[in-house]
């Protein structure tokens, strides 16, 4: 069957050499930029209306089990990033081992996941720019019909990510170490007003969910096995995990950028790694000091953790948590941004969306055209639609993702035994199969609605696919794969 059709890895790896992107990040570079990625929204919005919403104190739980299944995904991405450095990442991965449909759908899947994700991110940066300089919120918003500072923010980036990676890098590396040291802040300040009361229950007793709750607010799990709507208790835990899994979301944009690193097989292990390592660190206590500062029903939802700060009197520390979630956030978007750039590039090099989309700009060495064609996207999701619900498109997308990543170790390992993998995913293929398992476990927690709406994106990428890629890919046609001419 064609859609069936794989990528030879070899093509894979010669053209790596052809691409014209030019090689200049370093292992560093790689962790400022996972770093840059993964701290965000996450961490200063969603910890706190988790906790608030179905996890209590147990939110730092939820953070540890979304930090242990990320970890097993970059395992994954480490193994296939050292051996197969490329810019479609797990994009390429799907192409070469599972098939032509499982490729698009990873890389259609991708191209949501990071869209959504900084148009999501763009909004509540307007948001936290609005209340620490006191603009209309008619304007900036959740509340606005147009987020004027949604978009002002991507178009900014948008000329920062085209102009080249290694501004961005150094862009993203200068705003990461602000982010790190205001995590750092809030965990040592907030141990001054450390208060263990807050923290019995752990996990709050499960209770019925409120009067008038849909079923499409149901988790997939418990809608499927006919359980009573609850709020609370282990299941709660479980929800809030899947939720806050957004979180941890980004670090896999580092598998995408083996084409721009110097040493990919040592750097990319070193990068994913070590990037998801110190964020686990920082969002276990940063969840663990905010639910020992606030009873978790009393959590502000719009900015917990300034909030918090502002309760016991720290007016001073709640204010430059502000300044870091601006500045957080920035760096978020950034290489969300550039991230978009290089899976639409790896997908129209491969003939699976237009072709001009690939070409790489003479001067700035960086795919112009898919990049700015995705941050318009990016500022219409960013700027018109309230997109506060969505953030759980942005988990499912990630988990899905993974799961074809973790399935493709074991089926590569099979079909290319000999092929130089620098780093290996120990116990395979135990290990990617638990991975492949417990990402999909998180993804029943989420609500049926966000299926609903992940399965309405599929379909739609599904029509695409077979209407334009299924004729036009390099493989249907046969075209030669080293035509990655600059424009
Ligand atoms: N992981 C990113 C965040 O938390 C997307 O904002």
């Amino acid at each position: 069957m064609s859609v069936l059709r794989t990528l030879p890895v070899e093509d894979v790896l010669e053209r790596t050499e052809r691409s014209g992107l030019a090689r200049r990040l370093s292992g560093v570079d790689l962790v400022g930029f996972g770093i840059g990625i993964i701290i965000g929204t996450g961490v200063f919005t969603l910890a706190g209306i988790e906790a608030k919403e179905h996890a209590g104190p147990a939110v730092v739980l939820a953070f540890l089990v979304g930090g242990v299944v990320a970890a097993l995904a970059a395992l994954c991405y480490a193994e296939l990033a050292s051996a197969v450095p490329t810019a479609g990442s797990a994009y390429t991965y799907g192409y070469t081992t599972l098939g032509e449909i499982f490729a698009w759908i990873i890389g259609w899947d991708l191209l949501l996941e990071f869209a959504l994700g900084a148009a999501v991110v763009s909004r509540s940066w307007s948001g936290y720019v609005s209340s620490l300089l006191g603009l209309p919120p008619e304007w900036f918003s959740e509340d606005a019909t147009v987020n004027v500072g949604a978009i002002l923010i991507i178009g900014v980036l948008t000329v920062v990510a085209v102009l080249g990676i290694r501004e961005s890098s150094w862009l993203t590396n200068a705003l990461v170490v602000v982010k790190v040291s205001v995590c750092v802040l809030v965990i040592v300040a907030g141990l001054f007003f450390f208060n263990g009361a807050h923290l019995t229950p752990f996990v709050p007793p499960s209770q019925p969910a409120e009067q008038g709750a849909s079923i499409l607010e149901q988790p997939l799990v418990s809608a499927a096995l006919g359980m009573e709507q609850s709020m609370y208790g282990f299941g709660g835990v479980l929800t809030a995990a899947a939720i806050v899994f957004f979180a941890y979301t980004g670090f896999e944009a580092l598998a995408n950028l083996g084409e721009e690193t110097k040493r990919p097989r040592r750097d990319l292990p070193v990068g994913l790694l070590g990037s998801l390592v110190v964020c686990t660190v920082l969002y276990v206590l940063v969840a663990l000091v905010l639910s020992a500062m606030v009873d978790y029903t009393q959590i502000d939802e719009a900015a917990p953790l300034a909030a918090a700060f502002h309760s016991v009197g720290a007016h001073w520390v709640a204010a430059l948590i502000a300044l870091g979630a601006v500045t957080g956030l920035t760096s978020v978007m950034m290489v969300e941004l550039v991230t978009i750039g290089r899976i639409g590039f790896a997908m129209s090099r491969d003939g699976l969306l237009p072709p001009k989309l690939s070409q790489v700009h003479r001067k700035w060495g960086t795919p112009h055209r898919v990049t700015i064609g995705g941050a318009v996207l990016v500022m219409l999701l960013g700027g018109f639609v309230p997109i506060a619900e969505l953030a759980d498109m942005v988990s499912i997308g990630a988990l899905s993702g993974f799961v074809i990543v973790a399935i493709a170790i074991p089926v590569l390992r099979h079909r290319k035994p000999d092929l130089p993998r620098p780093f290996r995913m120990p116990w395979s293929p135990v290990l990617p199969v638990l991975t492949a398992v417990a990402c999909l476990y998180l993804m029943t927690n989420l609500s049926v609605l966000t299926w609903v709406r992940f399965a309405v994106w599929l379909a739609l990428g599904l029509v695409i696919y077979l209407a334009y890629g299924y004729r036009k890919s390099r493989l249907a046609t046969g075209a030669p794969v080293t035509d990655d001419a600059s424009g």
